[in-house]
């Protein structure tokens, strides 16, 4: 059997595969495990303890490499058919295609100059690239021969690049001298170079040359990619891992100020990934399917990657930004290379929209046959836009909602399968067992309900553990509610079962699409010197959904606040990173907090977006003088 027989081609089908998934796990899951291909069948579907310390372990026993099901398989059956489409920056350059003869060959290259440089199975290496081709060979030749990946999106800071190489403990940073974005250039060597001062575990760095620019370069450690590569062979014999090996490592922030690093394995994470692919997005086999997203984030990993590449379908990448030339770049894109399938995030439907609807008329898009969404909740307003506008009022969009932790998309609905509804997420995927709890941990079980979402039963792709903290792992998915996972996300559910995800229930803030850790920007404003304590929450933006503010106290009135917020920003922005800048500094003289000394966050909130008529009861507070206070400080 293929994985196409597990195609779900009917709202009918829908039920009755979800309905077999919840009583039969095991047998859903390996049947469609067994369409891949195994060098070693597995003895065990499951194994999985999530009461005690949590473990989940998918297919163990199998051997298998995931680079062979994503490429070689594709190979002997289609060579010449295209893997890549990747289209650059600059509008006027020509796109390159890859066949994926071409993407395994460039692969394997790759693959064996970092088997020449002493690279192995278990070793660490981490990418820090533009969203060039190079970006997924890199990514590709790591797993090839069984090296853990770990990619840093590039536009992180030298410091936040310098965490995780520490973190991951890599030997080898992959780079580029620099890279293009809209009308700008990113000195990605520089910022890498600084990074590498603080990491004495890289012992090379392949640099990429994408902008010709000049850069520093040290003899001992740097090389050039083309160099690096240079007459090595396009075989390579794939590394045979476990299904339970480390395939990767990809940091995401918490509501602490260290990145947790969230490790997924091979085999279930390459289930997963096709599976949730093919239904989800429903491509037929001469689709061109385009995300929008970078490969620095999990959205890039799933469905830009491993899942389109497992089910041999031929996936599109962009190099550039939605706004350069023009506002009409994405549909510039799409008339051009006949997309079929279209992937974004609510962000830019949002930015796309502020600007006159001609930008999109005057494409043709009539190849288009799914819209999707993902990274947060997509208001109504930009969900009409991107249906009317783009969708001609008849394409379905999947509102796709999952996490860096899930590996692949746990909600949503099946693309002209299962319907669509404005601002719902809609029904959980085959073998997704979702349910709402309340803060107690009480299950709701009427239909409509309201409440905290949670996961009760493993899913093939759900990362095992924050690389050297499993203490951790538990602690932040598994403690909530024991015997559950806990996404950190709340939802409601409406009369037919489907899920609105209403956003975070913790310390996260997600602005642009983006996760934030509140506390590792808090972190890092207490550290200049004039500042005695920040508090930094989350408040609904236009554009962004969500946008940043600080409360700042400072030791005492400087004259020049202008110039201090000024540091601060700049500070955050060398730290996590510019994506992490607070929209609003505000200088105040305390924070509202309890009795115990707790920041009542949901005071500054409110107090943030003007809801002045919302503080609820403030007098229980330490400080209750304070609230007025700050709404004066807000106003003026
Ligand atoms: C949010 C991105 C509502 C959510 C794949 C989640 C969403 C966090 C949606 C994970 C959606 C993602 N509707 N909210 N369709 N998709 N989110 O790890 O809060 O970057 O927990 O993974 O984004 O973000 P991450």
């Amino acid at each position: 059997m293929s994985l196409e027989n597990y195609r779900i081609n009917s709202l009918d089908e829908y039920r009755e595969s979800q309905q077999y998934a919840i009583k039969n796990p095991e047998e859903f899951w390996k049947d469609i495990a067994n369409t891949f291909e195994w060098k070693t069948p597995f003895d065990n579907v499951l194994n999985y303890n999530w009461n005690d310390v949590p473990s989940t372990e998918w297919f163990k026993g199998g051997k298998l490499n995931i680079t062979e099901n994503c490429l070689d398989r594709h190979v002997k059956e289609n060579p010449d058919k295209l893997a890549l489409i990747w289209e650059p920056n600059e509008p006027g350059d020509k796109s390159v295609n890859y066949s994926y003869k071409e993407l395994l060959e460039a692969v394997c290259k790759f693959a064996n100059g970092l088997k020449n440089q002493g690279i192995s199975k278990g070793d660490r290496v981490c990418i820090y690239l533009p969203m060039v081709p190079e970006l997924t060979i890199a990514v590709l030749a790591c797993a090839r021969i069984g090296a853990i990946h770990t990619v840093v999106f590039a536009g992180f800071s030298s410091a936040a690049l310098a965490a995780r190489i520490q973190d991951s403990g890599s030997k080898c940073l992959i780079t580029a001298d620099g890279a293009f974005r809209g009308d700008k250039t990113v000195p990605l060597k520089d910022i890498a170079d600084d990074a590498l001062k603080s990491c004495d575990t890289i012992k090379k760095c392949i640099v990429l040359q994408r902008t010709f620019e000049s850069i520093s370069w040290s003899n001992r450690i740097d090389v050039w990619w083309h160099d690096f590569v240079d007459g090595l062979s396009t075989n390579c014999t794939p590394e045979i891992m476990d299904s339970e090996d480390v395939l990767f490592i990809l940091y995401t922030s918490g509501s602490t100020g260290k990145p947790k690093g969230m490790v997924h394995t091979c085999g279930g994470y390459m289930v997963y990934t096709a599976y949730s692919f093919m239904n989800v997005f429903q491509t037929a086999p001469e689709d061109i399917f385009w995300c929008t997203a970078d490969i620095g984030w999990i959205t890039g990993h799933s469905y830009m990657v491993y899942g389109p590449l497992a089910c041999g379908a031929t996936t599109l990448h962009f190099e550039g930004v939605p706004s350069y030339p023009k506002w009409d770049r994405f549909w510039e894109i799409c008339e051009k290379h006949k997309v079929n399938q279209f992937y974004t995030a609510p962000t830019a439907i949002r930015a796309l929209a502020k600007h006159p609807t001609t930008h999109v008329t005057n494409h043709d898009l009539s190849s288009l046959k799914t819209l999707g969404s993902v990274g947060e909740p997509i208001n109504e307003e930009a969900w009409k836009w991107y249906h009317t506008h783009v969708g001609k009022n008849k394409l379905p969009i999947v509102d796709t909602w999952w996490q860096t932790e899930t590996g692949g998309i746990l909600i949503s609905n099946l693309s002209g399968v299962t319907p669509h509804k404005p601002t719902y997420a809609t029904l959980p995927l085959p073998g997704i067992q979702a349910a709402l709890v309340n803060d107690k941990g009480v299950p709701q079980m009427e239909k409509q309900a309201e409440g905290i979402l949670t996961v009760n039963y493993p899913w093939p792709s759900i990362a095992r553990t924050i690389w050297q903290d499993h203490d951790r792992y538990q602690e932040v998915y598994f403690s909530a509610f024991p015997g559950r996972y806990f996404p950190g996300d709340g939802a409601l559910r409406d009369e037919d079962g489907n899920y609105r995800i209403t956003g975070r229930v913790d310390d996260v803030v997600i602005v642009s699409g983006h996760n934030l850790g509140t506390a590792p920007i808090e972190n890092i404003i207490n550290e200049h010197p004039e500042v005695v304590e920040s508090a930094v929450v989350g408040y609904p933006h236009d554009l962004k959904g969500n946008a940043l503010i600080a409360y700042i106290i400072l030791y005492q009135n400087t004259e020049n606040t202008e110039n201090l917020i000024k540091e601060i920003r700049q500070l955050i922005s060398d730290t996590i990173g510019p994506i992490a800048k607070p929209d609003r500094i505000v200088v105040v003289s305390g924070l509202p907090k309890t009795r115990s000394g707790k920041i009542m966050r949901r005071i500054l909130r409110k107090l943030a977006s003007y809801e002045f008529d919302q503080l609820g009861d403030v007098s229980t507070l330490l400080n209750p003088e304070i609230v007025e206070e700050i709404k004066t400080t807000l106003i003026n």
